[in-house]
């Protein structure tokens, strides 16, 4: 079964993808940018460009996937034929970003109000000339409100020959929290003509083998969190070697590393590894079995940084590294 590294705003940028790849080479079989909007005037910014760069992905052929954010026909084509230029089999549309100033706009989740709308979007673009080039994938939440909501939006998936319809069983309200609704994920397993693929809550590796056992004809398991807070869960699930201490601490300096590439100021490079540190943290055991927690607490609360450096010093001392 495939496995990807889902898009991750803010943290899944192109230095984490390099410094992830170079240190955890097994596992991951894609990795997707996080959203790259699309304006109006058919552009990208440039910082979003640079995320799909050659030089800022070498080694990565093949293996990544654009995600882009746009709820207008003629601007995914336009993606489609400048991403295929770029050299890119596939792009993958968002459909499932939950927050606000993204759904105020019917993008994102936002998108998932209105199937009609839907239809008729995705009629277009795959009357394009574009689409006979570069393959189309979604990303896409269950609903707005109510997992209901996608008996009526499976219909519109499956008139059209999308590569591969990435379901994340939760509705735009409930976010990142609570149970994904499996119950509706079976139906679109069992009703998707589609390629689907499921994500969400993949923590462990029993997670992993609890999905691919019930769903053993998933296109693709796409794994956040669980990655952001063990970069070696995809190693462990393909091979069965965890990841140690060392590497993960081996792992953070590298990314360090890496961010300096694209963030020049050592500030808001601390603040970069202070989300990071959100989930890491609870990988590392103290020595003398006391609580992590106050540890992760002074490096998020960090103000400078030289005390985020002192605070990462003082974790790794009480964790014997
Ligand atoms: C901080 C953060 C940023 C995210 N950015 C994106 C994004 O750019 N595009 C996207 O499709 N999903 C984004 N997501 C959603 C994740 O790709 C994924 O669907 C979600 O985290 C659930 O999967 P998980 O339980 O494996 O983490 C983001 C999630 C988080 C927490």
């Amino acid at each position: 079964m495939r496995i990807s590294y889902a898009p991750m705003e803010g943290i899944t940028i192109y230095c984490y993808r390099n410094a992830h790849s170079k240190l955890f080479p097994e596992g991951i079989d894609r990795y997707y940018t996080p959203f790259l909007s699309v304006y109006k005037q058919h552009a990208i910014k440039k910082r979003d460009m640079r995320e799909i760069a050659p030089e800022n992905n070498q080694g990565m052929e093949g293996r990544l996937i654009p995600q882009i954010m746009t709820n207008k026909a003629d601007e995914i084509i336009w993606a489609l034929s400048e991403m295929h230029q770029r050299g890119f089999e596939e792009i993958n549309l968002n459909m499932g970003c939950p927050v606000g100033t993204v759904v105020s706009k019917h993008k994102g989740s936002g998108m998932l109000e209105d199937p009609a709308y839907l239809d008729e979007l995705f009629a277009e673009v795959f009357e394009s000339e574009e689409i006979k080039h570069t393959a189309l994938s979604i990303k896409t939440r269950i609903g707005l409100k109510a997992p209901k909501e996608y008996l009526e939006l499976l219909p519109v998936f499956n008139k059209y020959p999308f590569c591969n319809v990435i379901v994340h069983p939760r509705v735009r309200t409930q976010m990142y929290q609570g149970e994904p609704d499996m119950e509706i994920f079976r139906w679109a397993y069992e009703n998707s003509k589609n390629p689907i693929s499921y994500n969400g809550n993949i923590f462990s590796k029993d997670d992993y083998d609890r999905i691919v056992s019930e769903f053993s004809n998933l296109k693709e398991v796409m794994i956040g969190r669980g990655l952001v807070a063990n970069p070696g869960l995809a190693r462990e699930i393909a091979t069965g070697k965890s990841m140690s201490g060392d590497e993960l601490k081996g792992f953070i300096e590298a990314l360090e590393t890496e961010y300096k590439i694209e963030i020049p100021a050592d500030e808001s490079i601390m603040h970069k590894m202070k989300e990071i540190w959100f989930y890491v943290g609870g990988n590392f055991k103290t020595t003398d079995g006391s609580e992590i927690g106050p540890y992760i607490h002074k490096i998020r609360v960090s103000k400078n940084p030289a005390d985020y450096r002192n605070a990462v010093r003082n974790l790794y001392r009480s964790c014997g590294m």
